[in-house]
This record gives C-alpha cells, structure tokens and sequence, in this order.
C-alpha cells in the first residue's frame, strides 16, 4: 500500500502523470526482477526434489493431488512476500496467502506447481505459475518449466519473453482449419459444463489438437506461436493469472468460453487465442450448458 500512498503524494507535490506512470513502471520493474529471482530458486528446490520419495495426497477428487512439494513451494514465495512486501496480498492454491483477499492493491497470484499430476506421474511438464497483479490489473506473468528451464515471462506494456528473448506479437491472419488447439479430450466426452457435441465439432475444425496438463503450459505455448488456441472448462485464478498478462502483451485475447469477461476472484472457463479465430469458438462453436457464466 505504501506504493500508492507515494504515488498521491507525487502527484500533490506537481509530478505529472507522466512522472507517476514512470514510478510505477519502475516499481513493477523491481517487482519482476525480484519475483523472478524467487521463481529460479523455487525451481532449483522442485528439482531437487524430484529423486526424493515424496507424499502424495488427494485434495477434491481422486485425480486432483497434492504433495509436500507444491505445499512447501507455496509456502516459500508466501513467506518471501509477507518479508519483502508486507503490503502485498497473496492468494495461493495451497492456501498459505491470504485467507480473504480481493484484488485491490497488488496481489501476487501463485500455482507454486500447475500440472501436479504431469509432476508426480511424468517428472515433466509442469511449471510454476505467478501472475502479479494491481487493482484487478495483470502486471507481471512469470511461468517456468522447471525441468527444461524455459521461463516465459511479461510485464504489462514491455512485451513478453522466452528465456530472455521477445516472443512476437500475433499478427496476420490465422485460420480455424490451420490452427493448432490446446484442448483437453475429456471436452469432447458427455460432461457438466458444455455440450459435448458443440466441442466434437470445435475439434472437427481445426489441424490438430493437443493437450500438455499444464494450464500454464498451454498459455505460454500459444504465446510463444506453437499453438493459435486454448480452450478449456474450468480454471482456478492461480492457473491463468500468469498466461492472462503473457497472452495480452503478444496480442492475443483471453475471455470465457462465451466470450465474457474473466473474473480472478473465482473459476472461469477459458477461451485464449491468437485475435482472428477467437470469436468464431466463442460464437459459432462452443456451447456451454446450463451455468454459461463459468
Ligand atoms: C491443473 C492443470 C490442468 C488443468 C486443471 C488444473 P494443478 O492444475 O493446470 O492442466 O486442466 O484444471 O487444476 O492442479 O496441477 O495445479
Ligand atoms: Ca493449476
Ligand atoms: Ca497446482
């Protein structure tokens, strides 16, 4: 909080917006760099975890795990935060941020492993996912393989980056039947939350489909251009919090499934792609059934 307090006193003091718009940015700027730090070093302790038995434990469901790894992971990042930047909220899956917190100020969004089940059954293809947030505003977007060491990473405004170097922004035209789409096959099979034949045929029209287990995953691969969409059913605030700021600075839209907007302070169905096929599987494909508002 004492960011913005400094932020209205410059102001009353004559720094223009200009001026302000550079204390800000300057205060991201330090804000990535220090969380990008941390998300090397939590990776350095997941992959040395890795050879270590480790205890699995089942949260919601029989397919929905957990292990100590993602606990402590989580626990780290809360406790760097709380140290660092007392003012700051933290909402993480493991439940060590903060019991109730809203999105105002700034909110460090954290999955501390997204694609558990890939972690525990394949030791690839998972990644931890930290998306930094002000007043409801996506600000940074860091998400790291930790097994290849790939980080993707963004800032609002400054562009988005695959170890260091720029991914490029969406241009051009991309067509649905040469499209690429990150999709889980379970949509395509009798389901709660769409009708099932509406995602057959979504599948139908594209070149090929792919699906990695990792919702952050997903996100930076269509960021980085190997795949032009993303769909999917129902995605916590920690799963897309990162690849929402990532996708915006490559020019990319992310919405609902039926082209809303998305909400951080619950679940969202997730429609992300590349800007020239995203309203044709809002609206001519995917059908949600009876709660369209997720
Ligand atoms: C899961 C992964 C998966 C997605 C699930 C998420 P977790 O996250 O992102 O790809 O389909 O809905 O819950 O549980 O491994 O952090
Ligand atoms: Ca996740
Ligand atoms: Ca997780």
């Amino acid at each position: 909080m004492c960011f913005l307090v400094h932020i209205i006193k410059g102001n009353q003091n004559g720094i223009n917006n200009k001026g302000v718009n550079l204390m800000i940015d300057n205060n991201f700027k330090s804000i990535h760099e220090q969380a990008k730090k941390w998300v090397y070093e939590a990776g350095e302790f997941i992959r040395d975890s890795l050879d270590k038995p480790m205890l699995i434990e089942t949260k919601s469901n029989a397919n929905d795990l957990v292990t100590e790894i993602d606990k402590s992971t989580e626990e780290f990042f809360v406790n760097k935060i709380r140290d660092f930047y007392p003012s700051h909220k933290i909402i993480g899956e493991e439940g060590f941020g903060d019991r109730e917190a809203n999105l105002s100020g700034t909110v460090w969004i954290i999955d501390p492993i997204d694609g558990t089940m890939n972690f525990v059954h394949q030791k690839r293809n998972f990644a931890i996912s930290v998306g930094i947030y002000h007043d409801g505003v996506g600000m940074i977007g860091l998400i790291y393989d930790v097994i290849s060491d790939v980080l993707y990473e963004a800032r609002k405004g400054a562009g988005a980056f695959k170890n260091g170097s720029p991914l490029e922004r969406f241009s051009g035209e991309r067509k649905l039947k040469e499209s690429i789409l990150g999709i889980n096959g379970y949509w395509a099979t009798e389901n709660r939350r769409v009708e099932h034949e509406s995602v057959q045929k979504l599948i139908k029209a594209v070149r090929g489909t792919r699906s990695y287990g990792s919702a952050a995953l997903e996100f930076a691969y269509l960021a980085e251009g190997v795949m032009d969409g993303y769909v999917t059913m129902k995605l916590a605030p920690w799963d897309i919090a990162a690849g929402i700021v990532i996708i915006e600075e490559v020019g990319g839209i992310t919405s609902r499934a039926d082209g809303s907007a998305i909400s951080l302070e619950g679940n969202n169905s997730i429609v992300s792609s590349h800007p020239s096929i995203h309203k044709e599987i809002t609206k001519e494909y995917i059908q949600l059934k009876d709660n369209p508002s997720i």
